[in-house]
């Protein structure tokens, strides 16, 4: 007898793996089901995928409503059932949200298409495309980098992508429309979808075109995450023009295209290349502030305040300052699948990208230079880096989530802990760093940012304090690595009561005010920060007075 396997959720609950014989029966509950629903004269939905995107467009496309203001759709979400990912199969039939969200209308929406509305439902076999009229495909589709700073040196990861694809085409009806969502290298839908689905077609003995459409996610982890997906612009297109018009009518059916209106582009290129130069810009603009940050710090200028004079001008208004790193899932790797795309889907040999991989490599590394930063206050404290504990505050890759994907505090942890530091960490939004606890698979098998630095064994052991105060005790330097609500306003008495010491306090992200930064001087801690060099000046004046009081003492 084979041994049962499962699949573990992140709060540990133990789900096994769906057996030979029980596909057939989810499969006849299926078809019953949806029978129903087709007498209701609603229209079936499935949403292929149900990770971050995924699983909230499905609720998404669940909760819209026709013009009688009732619900016009059916969706059921399809997850492959891997030891990974089956457990988000049961968790949403129970009416719970699969994704963690900072949004409270995430499980508000997935509770209410669930259990009130009944129009949504996951599933694990495939052959549920049978089924559908729209399939909406929000697998992943990574870049693979193979050295750290170098994103040339790497590759996009098709192999889930092209999987579902394969088995969509071996499954739907010919009239059903297939949505990519999915982030892809432009020329995807053209030039790998659409010939896959073709040559099925034509083996099923299908004669029409495959009814291909794209239109990308600009989906914002954060307190908006409904909203960024329901009420926002998209831009789409289609193979053909039978398939633009039914993606129109889709996403018009399901998105607040009213309020928000629907880019429709000529080819799906077009709308692929949309999004990777959207992502490319944003990647750009915070690369292209790495070298004034440094010059910012070397020449007495507080990049925040230059930032802010600048950004009052309208034209330059959004300017970012940039942070230890730039993380979440698409920046780090958007950019790379253009440049890929070009050679590998296009076929072009010559080298016409500079800006694009660069911004992407600058920002990748960004984060090693706040490791040189604690090097450098704990030296001018008298201390070394090796064997300091330090705490970092923020492991997320923005403000006020619990996303860590890619993150620039990874990065930081493992260059300190490569250079002989005992790393510490805190997050209000976390209960598990995986990029750490299970670094051996977390986010590909081998593709750990650990294999880029020696010493890595022991993040496996780093754990996410959730309480602040506590964390700090005895810690020769302090991280303040995002800008968290809740670390925004730290009272630095407090913070060196609470460490026990001075410490070294390293800003990576403009966190602190001029008199913070005094304080903490006052107090006779050590401070640095990225793109802050005015800080010197501000020691300078902190040591003057010191030495005026204790000559006054003298006197
Ligand atoms: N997360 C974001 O903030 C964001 C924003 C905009 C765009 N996107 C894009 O959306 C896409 C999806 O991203 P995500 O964050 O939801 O990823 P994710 O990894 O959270 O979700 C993907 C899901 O697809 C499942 N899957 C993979 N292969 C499958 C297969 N063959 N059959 C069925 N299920 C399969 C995975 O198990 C997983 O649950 C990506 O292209 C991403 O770039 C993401």
């Amino acid at each position: 007898m084979t041994q049962k396997e499962y699949s573990i959720s992140p709060t540990g609950e133990k789900f096994p793996l769906p057996t030979k014989q029980e596909y057939t029966k989810e499969f006849n509950q299926l078809k019953e089901i949806v029978a129903i629903q087709r007498k209701l004269g609603r229209e079936i939905v499935v949403v292929v995928g149900i990770g971050f995107v995924g699983a909230v467009m499905a609720a998404v496309v669940a909760d819209s409503k026709n013009k009688k203001g009732e619900p016009s759709k059916f969706v059921i979400g399809m997850q492959r059932p891997s030891v990974r990912s089956y457990w988000k199969i049961p968790l949403l039939n129970r009416g719970m949200s699969p994704v963690k969200s900072e949004d409270p209308e995430v499980d508000i929406l997935i509770e209410r298409c669930v259990k009130e509305k009944k129009n949504l439902v996951a599933t694990y076999t495939y052959e549920v495309m049978k089924l559908a009229d729209v399939v909406v495909v929000d697998v992943q589709c990574d870049y693979l980098k193979e050295s750290l700073g170098d994103c040339r040196n790497g590759s996009a990861d098709m192999v889930a992508l092209e999987a579902s694809l394969g088995i969509i085409a071996e499954n739907i009806k010919p009239e059903t429309l297939v949505l990519i969502e999915t982030t892809v290298a432009p020329g995807t839908t053209e030039q790998v979808a659409y010939p896959i689905m073709k040559k099925i077609f034509e083996s099923r003995g299908i004669n029409s075109a495959p009814l291909l459409a794209h239109s990308y996610e600009r989906v914002m982890p954060g307190k908006d995450y409904v909203a960024s997906i329901r009420d926002f612009w998209r831009v789409c297109s289609g193979v053909n023009q039978k398939a633009k018009r039914k993606i129109t009518r889709f996403l018009k059916d399901v998105l607040n295209t009213d309020k928000f209106p629907l880019t429709v582009l000529d080819k799906p290129i077009e709308s692929e290349t949309a999004k990777i130069i959207e992502n490319s810009y944003r990647a750009t603009i915070l690369a292209f502030m790495d070298e004034w940050s440094l010059f910012a710090e070397r020449n007495g200028v507080d990049l925040k305040k230059v930032i802010e004079a600048i950004k009052v001008r309208p034209t330059h208004s959004n300017m970012i300052f940039p942070g230890p790193g730039i993380g979440g899932y698409c920046l780090p790797k958007d950019g790379g699948l253009g440049v890929w795309a070009y050679q590998h889907i296009h076929g072009w040999e010559d080298d016409i990208f500079k800006i694009t991989p660069l911004a992407i490599d600058i920002n990748d590394t960004r984060g090693l230079h706040v490791a040189q930063l604690v090097r450098d206050a704990l030296r001018n404290m008298g201390q070394p880096i090796a064997a300091a504990d330090v705490l970092l505050l923020g492991a997320a890759y923005r403000e006020d989530v619990g996303d860590t994907r890619y993150s620039g505090s990874e990065m930081v942890v493992r260059k300190l802990t490569e250079m002989g530091a005992e790393m510490l960490v805190h997050d209000p939004y976390l209960e598990h760093w995986w990029e750490f606890e299970v670094q051996d698979t977390y986010p590909h098998p081998e593709y750990s940012w650990a294999r880029f630095f020696h010493r890595q064994e022991k993040l496996k052991e780093l754990r996410v304090s959730k309480d602040l105060w506590k964390a700090m005790k005895g810690v020769k330097a302090i991280i303040l690595a995002v800008r968290h609500a809740e670390y925004l306003d730290l009272d630095p008495q407090k913070v060196v009561k609470a460490v026990g010491k001075p410490c070294a306090i390293i800003d990576c992200f403009a966190i602190l005010d001029d008199a913070k930064i005094e304080s903490y001087f006052m107090l006779g801690c050590e401070v640095k920060g990225m793109g802050r060099g005015h800080i010197q000046r501000i020691k300078e004046k902190v040591r003057k007075n010191k030495l005026r009081s204790k000559n006054n003492v003298l006197k």
